[in-house]
């Protein structure tokens, strides 16, 4: 789910044209923006600290919420930014920039060690980020839609799959829980 979320991210910064009329260009940065925060959220609340607990001595994940932090300051600046100067492109390059660095990190060093030491979690791990996915989604669905619809139909779609794929994770695990519907 999460190498999911990378793919999509990355997808949608390679749809990013510098001479893109100015609704267009918003439009994909403020689904970034937003696929960002959701994304980075759940790592913190859920995925992060179960590497944690299991590996408190990983030095990997200690710089990982820094560089979140980053990206942050960087998506607070382009809402304050005119999407029509070179410093928008600027700035929308150096996030593209950070996102690549974060992800092939986590790709590469912190994914591969929860698939060693967190196993038999991932499933558990899984849902849980899927439940709180769709509430912080839930939040801000007005903003996520007219976004991603004017700018990125095929992320649209894929907020749609993994929205459907969440709820059939969830009606899933209802099922298998001990008293569950079979
Ligand atoms: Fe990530
Ligand atoms: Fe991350």
């Amino acid at each position: 789910m999460i190498k999911l979320d990378h793919t999509h991210v990355l997808a949608a910064f390679h749809r990013y044209r510098t001479d893109a009329p100015h609704w267009r260009k918003t439009a994909i940065v403020n689904t970034i923006c937003a696929a960002l925060e959701i994304h980075a959220q759940l790592e913190e609340e859920i995925f992060y600290p179960a590497l944690r607990a299991a590996k408190p001595t990983a030095i990997a994940i200690d710089k990982s919420v820094p560089e979140h932090n980053a990206m942050r300051e960087h998506i607070a600046k382009l809402r304050t930014m005119d999407p029509m100067t070179p410093e928008y492109d600027d700035t929308v390059m150096e996030l593209m920039r950070e996102v690549i660095h974060h992800v092939a990190d986590e790709e590469t060093i912190l994914l591969p060690m929860a698939e060693d030491i967190l196993a038999s979690e991932l499933r558990r791990l899984g849902a849980r980020m899927n439940t709180r996915r769709l509430q912080l989604v839930a939040g801000r669905p007005a903003e996520i839609a007219v976004n991603s619809a004017g700018a990125f139909p095929i992320l649209a779609l894929s907020l749609a799959s993994l929205t459907l794929l969440a709820v059939l994770a969830g009606s899933r695990n209802i099922a298998q829980a001990p008293g569950g519907v079979r």
